[in-house]
C-alpha cells in the first residue's frame, strides 16, 4: 500500500521538547493548521472524536468563537463549552449555516438524520465537508447532502483513530479528483491538528487504513498484555510484568512517534547473538510476519462486511 500513499509534512516533525504534554509533530501541525485560521470549523456530533478534534485545534490555538459543535446531548454540550470554550447548540441548522468547514462526526446509522434537514442550508453555504464515519462513501455522503448532479459539495473523507483523543492520532484522508488541493490542504488541517495524516488516492483503501491504524492500537495492546503473561511465566510478579510491558509499549511508540524507520529501530536495540535477537527468530519462526498480514487482511474484510450492512437508509452501494 505505502506506494499508493503520500505522507503529509504533519507526520514528518520530530516531538516537541519544550512542551511534555504536547502532540509529537506539534510544529508541524501548528503550520498546517494555519491553513484553516480564518476558517468557522462547525461539527455535527461532540461524542469521543468530535470532542478529540474539537480539543485538537483548540491546542493548536483556533480561536473558540470559530468553534461551533451541533450536539444533541446537553451534558456534552456543557462540557465543550466548560472545558474547552467553544460554542454549541442543539440546532444543527445553526452549525450549518456558520461553518466554512463541517466536520461530520456522527456515527454512521445517524448520518442521514442529521445531514437531511440541513440540505437548504449546505446547498446555499457550500461548506467544505469531511467526514470522519466509518464505511460511507463520498457519493453517498455527498447524496445525503444534497446536491444534485454537478452541484456535488466537496466532500473529503477521514479515518482517524483512538489515540487521537491525545493529539497522537493517525488519520487516513481520502479526497475525490474534484477536490481542489486548496480544499485538500484545509481538510488536512483539521486531522493534523489531532496527529499524523496520510492520503490515499483510492477510496478503496480507506478499509485497509481502517486495518491498520483505526484497529492498530489493539493490536499492540494486545501484544503487550501477551508480553506481560509472558514475563509472569518467567517469574515477574504479575503486577510488575504489566507495568514493565506498558511502559515499554509506550517508550517504543515514542522512539516510532520520532523516528518512523521501524526497522532501523529494531536493529538499533538488536545486538547479534543477544537476547532480543533470540526473542526476534522465534518470533519469526512461529509465522510473525504471515499472522500480522492475515489479522490485517481479517480486518479489511470486516470493515467492507460493516460498510455493507450499514442501513440502507444511509448507505446506497452502487
Ligand atoms: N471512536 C473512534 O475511535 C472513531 C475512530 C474513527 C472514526 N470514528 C467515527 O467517528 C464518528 C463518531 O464516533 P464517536 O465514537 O465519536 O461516537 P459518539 O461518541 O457516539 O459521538 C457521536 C455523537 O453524535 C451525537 N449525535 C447523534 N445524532 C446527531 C445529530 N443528528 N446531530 C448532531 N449530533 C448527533 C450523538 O448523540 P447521542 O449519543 O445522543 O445519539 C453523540 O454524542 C463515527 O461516525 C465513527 O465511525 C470513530
Amino acid at each position: 500500500m505505502t506506494d499508493r500513499m503520500t505522507t503529509a509534512a504533519a507526520q514528518t516533525a520530530s516531538p516537541a521538547p519544550s512542551s511534555p504534554g504536547a502532540a509529537v509533530g506539534d510544529e508541524a501541525a501548528d503550520a498546517t493548521i494555519a491553513a484553516i485560521r480564518a476558517d468557522t470549523v462547525g461539527f455535527l456530533g461532540g461524542g469521543h472524536m468530535g470532542r478529540a478534534l474539537v480539543a485538537a485545534l483548540r491546542r493548536h490555538g483556533h480561536p473558540a468563537a470559530q468553534i461551533l459543535v451541533g450536539e444533541p446531548g446537553a451534558d456534552l454540550r456543557l462540557a465543550l463549552e466548560r472545558d474547552l470554550g467553544v460554542r454549541t447548540t442543539a440546532d444543527n441548522i445553526e452549525v450549518a449555516a456558520a461553518a466554512d468547514i463541517l466536520v461530520l462526526a456522527v456515527k454512521p446509522q445517524d448520518m442521514a438524520a442529521a445531514l437531511s434537514p440541513l440540505q437548504a442550508t449546505l446547498a446555499s453555504r457550500r461548506p467544505l465537508i469531511v467526514s470522519i464515519a466509518a464505511g460511507l462513501p463520498v457519493a453517498r455522503l455527498r447524496e445525503l447532502c444534497g446536491a444534485g448532479p454537478g452541484t456535488a459539495l466537496p466532500v473529503v473523507r477521514a479515518m482517524p483513530n483512538r489515540p487521537a483523543l491525545l493529539g497522537r492520532g493517525a488519520s487516513g484522508l481520502y479526497a475525490p479528483p474534484d477536490i481542489p488541493p486548496e480544499a485538500r490542504a484545509r481538510a488536512e488541517a483539521v486531522l493534523a491538528a489531532a496527529g499524523m495524516v496520510a492520503w490515499i488516492d483510492s477510496e478503496m483503501l480507506m478499509d485497509a487504513v481502517t486495518a491498520v491504524s483505526g484497529s492498530g492500537p489493539a493490536y499492540f495492546f494486545r501484544l503487550a498484555e501477551a508480553l506481560a503473561d509472558a514475563g509472569r511465566a518467567q517469574g515477574l510478579p504479575a503486577e510488575v510484568a504489566a507495568r514493565l510491558a506498558a511502559a515499554t509499549l509506550a517508550g517504543a511508540g515514542a522512539m516510532a512517534a520520532a523516528d518512523a524507520d521501524l526497522a532501523g529501530l529494531r536493529a538499533a536495540v538488536t545486538s547479534r547473538g543477544g537476547t532480543t535477537a533470540a526473542a526476534l527468530t522465534t518470533l519469526e519462526a512461529g509465522g510473525l510476519e504471515r499472522l500480522v498480514a492475515e489479522a490485517v487482511e481479517s480486518a479489511t474484510r470486516r470493515g467492507r462486511e460493516l460498510a455493507q450492512a450499514v442501513p440502507d437508509s444511509t448507505v446506497k452501494r452502487g
